[in-house]
């Protein structure tokens, strides 16, 4: 067993919370200032915070065994004064996409046609696997240690992606994006399908395979089809991309006849393993259709594409997490779309709170994705965590004790792949950024 001192700060699950007598256990939700009709947002209870500014978190064959406060025991590792939080989720990125991130900012169909796509077409081979690789330890390097991910179309880049994350311990999505219409590749509907299919072999708990039509613009209402009976015969994970521009959303239209949703529905598409990306331009009536669903929210992709503003608090509604969505995203860092969705929804009104915020980017993530192994920091779940160099994060000259609030609103909007000196993945160290102290 190896045990960490350090001060810690998790959001809790539901059971947890109420089982828990522990003092440290604090309340940090405020109420939106400003309400939206009749919006549907979770109790406030439901986005308690651990904080132990001296803890303990004792992990035994790559799981949390025990955390709370500091109790004495030898040796263990000193990670004082700095601060660990759980492996921040990503729920939305594409893996041969990072090379394009920063530059064209387009609008999203040229964007695709023009930069992207020809991008994802020289994704396969050797190119893959290496780029694979790079891009799993690029995401640990920014603290992600589980995400849901779109390979490229071809099936040996979604091999390589399973590898490398295999390799590196995480949990994940990952999926090739299924296209049949203007697509990179020449194929046949039913040859997507077969390789889909074929593919499906390599889920498993911790790496799910995603039946993962592009969108409806790359599909024909035959492979929407095919991967909604897919997902259902293997009970497999479902990710795509929504309403992300009005463009896009008027073309979905023209050619299905139907609203982008329900082109979806028809197919079999939506339910409670179904993650949909961006969600901006949907209606009241959508969202109340997609409340078992989860959204994956990518406010630097949508500010980057000028997509629009999701509505963060209809959204409430489904399950929540935070997507980089790279290549449309700048980078890996959940950091910065957490902050930058702050940023988004304070000018448009009423923005989310550090504590939902970072809670969307860890625990919010898991569930989108239906992991209840990772997500915070609770016995039983896997040794995925973070930690942050205080210094970097708490500005010198601060105040010693601050409320769990203030701290976790200086992680929101000063922490970055800077700030981040070491992370774990079922208790193993990836990243080293400074060296560890041992003691007792
Ligand atoms: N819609 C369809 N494909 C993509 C993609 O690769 N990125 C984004 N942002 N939107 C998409
Ligand atoms: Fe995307």
């Amino acid at each position: 067993m190896e045990t960490f001192r350090a001060h810690i700060l998790t959001p809790l699950s539901s059971d947890l919370r109420h089982r828990t007598s522990d003092s440290a256990v604090r309340r940090v939700h405020r109420a939106p200032s400003l309400s939206k009709g009749e919006l549907r947002t979770r109790d406030d209870i439901d986005r308690a915070w651990a904080d132990w500014p001296d803890g303990r978190l004792d992990v035994e064959d790559g799981q949390i065994r025990s955390v709370g406060p500091w109790r004495r025991t030898s040796p263990y590792t000193d990670l004082r004064p700095h601060l660990v939080i759980p492996g921040l989720v990503d729920v939305h990125a594409h893996v041969p996409q990072l090379p394009v991130c920063g530059v064209h900012p387009d609008n999203l169909l040229d964007w695709l046609q023009k930069w992207t796509f020809p991008l994802e077409a020289r994704f396969r081979g050797a190119r893959a696997r290496t780029l694979s690789a790079s891009f799993i330890r690029e995401m640990l390097g920014h603290g992600t240690t589980t995400a849901a991910l779109y390979t490229s179309a071809w099936p040996d880049s979604v091999e390589a992606c399973f590898a490398a994350a295999r390799e590196a311990g995480i949990h994940a999505w990952i999926g090739p994006p299924l296209m049949d219409v203007d697509t990179y590749r020449p194929v046949t509907t039913r040859r997507v399908l077969d390789e889909a299919r074929h593919l499906s072999r390599l889920d498993s708990p911790r790496l799910r395979f995603a039946v993962t039509p592009r969108f409806a613009l790359s599909c024909s209402m035959d492979l929407l089809c095919g991967a909604g009976d897919l997902a259902r015969e293997f009970n497999l994970p479902i990710q795509t991309h929504l309403a992300e521009q009005q463009a896009e959303c008027r073309e979905v239209r023209r050619r299905f006849r139907r609203s982008y949703l329900h082109v979806y529905e028809r197919a079999g598409l939506v339910g409670h393993q179904s993650l949909f990306a961006h969600a901006i331009w949907l209606t009241d009536a959508d969202w109340a259709r997609l409340s078992t669903a989860a959204i994956a929210h990518c406010p630097t992709s949508n500010v980057f594409l000028g997509s629009g503003v999701m509505d963060w608090w209809r959204a409430q509604s489904a399950r929540v997490g935070l997507g980089s969505d790279v290549g449309a995203g700048p980078d890996l860092s959940i950091f910065r779309v957490a902050r930058t969705a702050w940023t988004v929804h304070s000018l448009a009104g009423a923005a989310p709170n550090a504590a939902d915020l970072l809670r969307a980017a860890t625990l919010g993530g898991a569930a989108a994705l239906g992991f209840d192994s990772v997500g915070s920091l609770e016995a039983g779940k896997s040794a995925d965590f973070v930690v942050l160099d205080a210094a970097r994060v708490i500005p010198r000259g601060a105040p010693d004790v601050e409320s769990t609030e203030d701290l976790l609103s200086r992680i929101l909007h000063r922490a970055g792949r800077s700030s981040i000196s070491h992370v774990y993945v079922g208790g193993r160290l990836v990243v080293d950024n400074v060296a560890l102290r041992s003691n007792g």
